[in-house]
């Protein structure tokens, strides 16, 4: 049942049910609003929250319709609505942010590419296969560059999936293959050697205000997002200033409304590479929701209403995300239990679950660890091993580092003592 949206708050209507749109809500809870979803089934995320849930298809017109029919305006929690659909609901009148024009260079990862070389942004060496002839010049572009390559689906893929290191030109060209016999356009490029992965958050509004978020690490492992380090440790700040006047430039440039994440890559040299752009809240802006003055979520918000935009300044030193990933093995103990362990051993842990099952690999929450106190690489690493702990506990119901909590509760009862001496 659609809840009616009273007069006097906006409302804002979000395709798709995941984490992103759960916490884009638990945002608008703050704002006097009630976020409205479009998910697929009632035990997503984001539709076990918010009383205002279509049920219905990203991919269907007249579910796209009936999220957005009397809404301020229409976002997203993903970016696989088919551009067509978007460009309809546009025609009808509905206020939809970012617009498809923009939307569409998150959506095709070969269109981003060719738009951002054409900005002048720094991008991988690269090569697009749209049809079978173009697999002729895989080639010689895999000669050119003399590196191992990588195959990207153009469409459709997440965390890793439908990106794929080629052994050698022949294995490129059957991936590629693979991908247009679906009727997927193939981004080819170089294996870029990296020091990191960074990215540069940032937030633009019709009127044209921008915030930017201070630039981060992000730590992949298997293509997906175990880590963000806020800020990017040792980052030079010039690097750090041009990274965030690179993605305000781009959002202003492709007419962003709302957050826009800016995913690169620092090589061995230092200089920075675009990899590629998404247009919503963003994995490596979930430490914003305890460690900046405005988390993504409300930015987002912020920006979509074209309300003026929040300060995006971070409240500690620095802050540490960990993604909780579904355990190989969903542990026996229950997930309440483990929380109680947690919060036992680490008080300052800020967990956030997204009311998911548990898969393995799956991304079913995150831990934020904001270091108050951190003030040197040593207090850095201690955040960031705990942070891994937390999180791998959280999963797996084991501490990596074999903690006993009665050992560990006799230890600090005995520090306790030492103290009081
Ligand atoms: N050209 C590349 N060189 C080196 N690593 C890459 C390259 N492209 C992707 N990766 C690795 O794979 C991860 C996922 O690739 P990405 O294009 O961001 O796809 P997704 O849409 O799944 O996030 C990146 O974060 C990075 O770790
Ligand atoms: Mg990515």
């Amino acid at each position: 049942m659609i809840a009616v949206p009273s007069p006097r708050t906006p409302l804002v209507a979000m395709v798709g049910g995941g984490q992103l749109a759960r916490m884009t809500h638990q945002a608008a809870i703050a704002l006097g609003q009630s976020l409205r979803v479009l998910a697929n089934a009632a035990d997503e995320p984001a539709a076990q929250v918010s009383p205002d849930v279509v049920i219905g298809s990203h991919t269907d017109l007249e579910d796209l319709r009936r999220v957005a029919a009397g809404a301020n305006v229409l976002t997203f929690d993903h970016e696989h609505v088919p551009p067509d659909l978007l460009d309809k609901l546009v025609a009808e009148g509905i206020n939809v942010a970012p617009p498809p024009h923009a939307l569409l260079h998150a959506q095709d990862k070969l269109v981003m590419r060719r738009r951002l070389e054409e900005l002048g942004a720094p991008v991988p060496r690269y090569l697009g296969i749209e049809s079978s002839e173009g697999i002729d010049e895989l080639d010689i572009f895999a000669a050119t560059v003399d590196v191992p390559i990588v195959v990207k689906a153009a469409r459709g893929g997440y965390d890793g999936k439908g990106v794929r290191v080629a052994d050698d030109a022949a294995q490129a060209r059957d991936i590629a293959r693979d991908y247009l016999a679906s009727g997927i356009s193939a981004l080819i490029e170089e294996r870029v050697v990296l020091r990191r992965e960074l990215s540069a958050l940032v937030a633009r509004s019709p009127f044209g205000q921008g915030a930017a978020w201070p630039v981060v690490e992000t730590v992949q492992r298997d293509g997906i997002c175990v880590q963000v380090i806020a800020p990017a440790p040792d980052l030079p700040e010039e690097t750090a200033a041009e990274a965030q006047r690179l993605a305000l430039r781009l959002a202003g440039e492709l007419g962003v409304v709302g957050v826009l994440a800016v995913e690169l890559f620092e090589t061995a040299d230092g200089s920075l590479l675009v990899n590629e752009l998404a247009m919503r809240p963003h994995n490596s802006g979930h430490w914003t929701m305890d460690g900046s003055l405005t988390s993504q979520f409300e930015q987002h918000l912020r920006a979509v209403l074209d309300y003026p935009l929040g300060h995006t300044d971070a409240v500690a030193p620095v802050t540490v995300m960990a993604n909780v990933l579904g355990a190989a093995q969903e542990p026996a103990m229950t997930v309440d239990e483990r929380m109680h362990h947690l919060f036992a051993r680490m008080p300052d842990a800020r967990v956030h679950l997204y009311g998911k099952t548990e898969r393995p690999g799956r991304k079913v929450g995150h831990i934020n660890f904001v270091g108050t106190d951190v003030a040197d690489a040593q207090g850095l690493a201690e955040l960031r091993e705990r942070a891994e702990l937390a999180a791998h506990w959280l999963s797996h119901a084991q501490w990596t580092d074999g903690w006993d909590p009665h050992a560990g509760d006799d230890a600090e009862r005995s520090d306790e003592e030492e103290r009081r001496r």
